[in-house]
């Protein structure tokens, strides 16, 4: 039957008792599966190696979330035979059953929201709130993409002429390989992976190292959907041991990544390669980081402006690519604004995940706290610290919230992506230097603006080039259809996950000509 048009998923109500009670025992119910052993799942089987790495809650490490399988070269060769033997009864399935296959998942999602949810908040310290809407967007991707998939099996067609009979249709590319991030760890998963097996592409899906429960409850909804054998396969592993080889492996023919700079770009170079037998040039598709800005104009309603900043900067951690790490404050206005940010600031709670007090949580690992607290070392060289919050005692990885002033444009802390819960206010003459200020990372994923001047916002419409400008509001989460989200620039190579022309970078179009 036809579907209904796409509606975003609601978002939770916290403030009513029955959704945090329901909330507290779906992380109980969890909770009491901590700890078992998760296969990997190839050509429709479980399949369990030897080795398997600990995944933890980062709030308290000693506490094992799953013990999760490892694929080494041998699986990843395995689970790519598998998804190539699968490929052509899946490219020629009918794209409204590819369709309903994803709506058939998303029923399963939606069945499980608050458990899924749970998961987050466990294995990678997501808020409550903010777990939830990851779930939401992973339907949301669903729901979308299966309606696009609809929309593109009927696409617009070129000219044809008396005697000359022109069609163009669009098939799947092959293999693709999915490269997930932890910091979305269910949303952006299933993003990349619904666009990919909507089109028509077989999926080898490796979830980061840090999330692969998560990556495993996306395992199972998809299992629910009923997808046939070696349509999608999932291999958790080490991206030392198994990345570069599923990028260079010569069945591979698509890349979809979300991470880092530095990982993204070696993807790019890693794909260009040619493998013995290739008969594909590797498409990749790859969103990187942000190094992104909020302006404050001096006419700025700063009580819009505070609660804004300290969700874009400190929500999550400062763990997002869209997260806003530069402070960029029209000199009227910077001091009135500085203060009432440390203050706002200095309310902030830091804690565990679980308990919905407090606002911000640990960030994902070790290495982070290491890397972050490198940052903040510079920010005492290159800036003055204005702020700096003390941490929780005892095991997670917590960092402090920190606020730092003094950053120029040509300091690393205004270049260099941070991933964490550290601000630079940078202190602008006027409008005009902010706005310049503002472009001049070579990254370009999102942006704000405060401001109550019509003029400047249209300026700032046309002049402020990121992939996701926002005007008088925070810059963070973006919905599906509604915000088509991504970057250019060294933010990525330019597609829009939620957005119109996504499911196109995953698919080959033909034109075939008649002569009648
Ligand atoms: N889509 C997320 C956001 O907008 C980032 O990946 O915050």
């Amino acid at each position: 039957g036809l579907l209904r048009p796409f509606r975003n998923e609601p978002s939770v109500d916290f403030t009513r008792p029955a959704q945090r009670a329901a909330f507290a025992q779906a992380l109980s119910q969890v909770r009491e599966k901590f700890g078992a052993t998760y296969p990997l799942f190839i050509n429709g089987q479980n399949l369990a190696t030897r080795q398997t790495r600990p995944s933890v809650n980062p709030a308290q490490p000693e506490e094992i979330v799953g013990q999760v399988s490892q694929a080494g070269p041998e699986q990843i060769d395995q689970a790519v035979a598998a998804a190539q033997a699968a490929l052509s009864g899946w490219r020629d399935t009918a794209a409204a059953e590819r369709a309903t296959s994803l709506i058939r998942a998303a029923k399963a999602a939606r069945a499980r929201l608050f458990e899924l949810a749970a998961w987050q908040v466990f294995e990678i310290g997501k808020q409550w709130d903010q777990a939830h809407a990851d779930v939401c967007e992973a339907i949301d991707f669903l729901e979308y993409y299966a309606r696009e998939m609809l929309r593109l099996d009927n696409p617009p067609q070129p000219a044809s002429l008396p005697g000359e009979d022109n069609r163009l249709l669009y098939q799947s590319r092959g293999v693709a390989a999915v490269i997930a991030p932890w910091n979305f760890p269910l949303a952006i998963s299933c993003g990349m992976v619904a666009a990919a097996l909507v089109t028509g592409n077989t999926v080898v899906y490796k979830p980061s190292s840090l999330t692969p429960v998560i990556g495993w409850t996306l395992q199972e909804i998809l299992r629910d959907a009923g997808l046939p054998a070696g349509v999608f396969n999932y291999v958790p592993g080490s991206s030392a041991e198994i990345g570069d080889l599923l990028v260079e492996h010569p069945a591979v023919s698509l890349i979809a990544f979300t991470g880092s700079q530095e990982v993204g770009l070696r993807i790019l170079h890693k794909a260009s390669a040619l493998g013995p037998g290739q008969r594909q040039v590797k498409k990749v598709v790859a969103e990187m980081g942000g190094k992104n800005a909020v302006i404050v104009d001096e006419d700025a309603d700063l009580d819009e402006v505070i609660p804004a900043i300290l969700a874009s900067a400190f929500g999550f951690q400062g763990q997002k690519c869209s997260a806003c790490s530069r402070l960029i404050v029209v000199d009227a206005v910077y001091t009135a604004l500085r203060e009432r940010l440390v203050q706002a600031a200095r309310s902030l709670r830091i804690g565990p995940a679980q308990d919905p007090a407090f606002f911000m949580g640990p960030v994902a690992e070790p290495a982070a706290v290491e890397k972050i607290q490198k940052y903040i070392q510079l920010a005492r060289q290159e800036g003055e610290l204005v702020y700096q919050s003390k941490v929780p005692e005892g095991p997670g990885f917590y960092v402090p919230i920190t606020l730092v002033e003094g950053i120029r444009p040509e300091h690393r802390l205004a270049r260099e992506e941070v991933f964490g819960p550290l601000l630079a206010l940078m202190r602008a003459d006027d409008f005009d230097q902010a706005l310049h200020w503002a472009n001049a990372p070579p990254q370009a994923l999102t942006g704000g603006v405060f401001s109550r001047s019509p003029a400047h916002l249209e300026r700032a419409r046309g002049e402020f080039r990121v992939g996701n400008l926002y005007l008088n509001r925070g810059i963070t989460g973006a919905l599906v259809a509604r915000q088509p989200f991504g970057g250019f620039g060294l933010s990525g190579t330019g597609t829009k996950a939620g957005g119109a022309d996504y499911l196109l970078h995953f698919m080959d179009s033909r034109c075939v000509t008649e002569n009648t």
